[in-house]
């Protein structure tokens, strides 16, 4: 048998473009190339797609900058499934060179990558794809659209009020959440556009900020409680399995996990499992699988939550394509598991197969 086809995709058009990139390295450097065959096609920031050298060496953060989609020639892939998969857009050497692909790893966080659209797109020309489809990817973008979906399922989300572009917020619609308040973008990723409000006359700022990043916006009661993550994988039989989880202890003075302590600053500590009750470890864990269904979720997803002291278990959001780099919470997670990261972007790539193109 030849070895698998897969083009691995990252970069794209979000505010997440650099962390996709660095994301992107880790998995092209845990890719077997014994048995897989990688195309690596980044898309610029302005979304022009090119074939890259995929080398992970250049897909790292340095002095606190992270890296960037540069040019190639540039690639297509079209939405008709009879057109041969990946073309080149200028008729250049790589028609010949690409052709058919047997799988695409969109390693894409945020918009235009984790939201459904280019989801679509590969549905559309007949790929098979890692990760949740067009609906799961869709509705876990969206924090409003989530919590809808997890109340419904009896997952409680929080308290929170969402904010339209152009509508005024008054003392009174937000008193019940009480202060402080985190002021957040409904689909963004990375922390981007979210602020941690304490007083009143901070809000308007806070929406300016998170405004800047969509036309939606979540004020959410602050959540007092210790932040522990979930990974789920979809296992042979398509069922969700739960990762250990972690708790995200936060150091050097992070008051909350911001892009900075993230990923910049080394301010993360990390416990996995979190130094919680057995029975809350379970809770975490169950409700992870139920969040992934309740979405509608197929491969993976991790769903991040808060734990209050009283051992409340509240889900936070859900991400559809969690970061990838070497020290994200997922393949850590997994790896504490026993799944170790190439073993990881195997299952991915194997369950999207199995799946197979719509
Ligand atoms: N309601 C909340 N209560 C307490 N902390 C919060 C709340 N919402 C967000 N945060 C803090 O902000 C971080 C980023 O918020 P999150 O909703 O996870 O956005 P993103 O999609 O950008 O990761 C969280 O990891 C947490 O530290
Ligand atoms: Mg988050």
């Amino acid at each position: 048998m030849g070895r698998i086809r897969v083009a691995v995709v990252y970069g794209g058009r979000s505010s997440e473009h650099g962390i996709s990139v660095v994301s992107a390295g880790s998995v092209i450097s845990a890719l077997d190339p014994e048995r897989y065959e990688v195309i690596p096609v980044g898309i610029t920031s302005e979304g022009r797609w090119v074939l890259t050298d995929g080398d992970p060496a250049t897909m790292r953060i340095t002095d606190r900058a992270v890296p960037q989609v540069g040019t190639g020639e540039g690639v297509v892939l079209a939405p008709d499934p009879t057109s041969g998969g990946l073309v080149a857009r200028d008729g250049g050497s790589a028609l010949s060179a690409l052709g058919a692909v047997d799988v695409v790893f969109p390693v894409l966080h945020g918009r235009f990558g984790e939201d459904g659209t280019i989801q679509g797109l590969f549905e559309m020309a007949g790929v098979p794809y890692v990760g949740p489809g067009v609906l799961a990817s869709a509705a876990a973008m969206d924090k409003q659209v989530t919590k809808k979906l997890l109340a419904a399922e009896g997952l409680d989300g929080g308290n929170y009020v969402v904010v339209r572009r152009g509508e005024t917020v008054l003392h009174r619609d937000i008193d019940h959440l009480g202060l402080p308040v985190f002021v957040k973008p409904a689909r963004a990723g990375s922390s981007l556009g979210i602020s941690k409000v304490d007083s009143f006359d901070q809000l308007a700022e806070a929406l300016d900020e998170a405004f800047r990043h969509d036309s939606k916006v979540l004020i959410e009661a602050a959540v007092s409680g210790r932040e522990v993550e979930c990974g789920v994988l979809e296992d042979e039989d398509g069922k969700p399995e739960a990762s250990l989880p972690a708790e995200i202890r936060l150091v050097r003075g992070h008051d909350w996990y911001d892009f900075e302590a993230k990923y910049l600053d080394d301010a993360c500590e990390f416990d996995i499992p979190p130094d919680l009750p057995p029975h809350v470890i379970e809770e975490v864990r169950r409700s992870a699988c139920r969040a992934f269904n309740a979405l509608e979720c197929s491969g993976l997803a991790r769903v991040d939550f808060f734990v209050t002291p009283d051992e409340r278990v509240l889900v936070n959001e859900v991400n559809t394509m969690p970061g990838f780099t070497p020290i994200s919470m997922f393949p850590q997670m997994w790896a504490a598991t026993g799944v170790d990261y190439p073993t990881l972007v195997d299952r991915l790539i194997q369950a999207a197969l199995r799946r197979g193109a719509a």
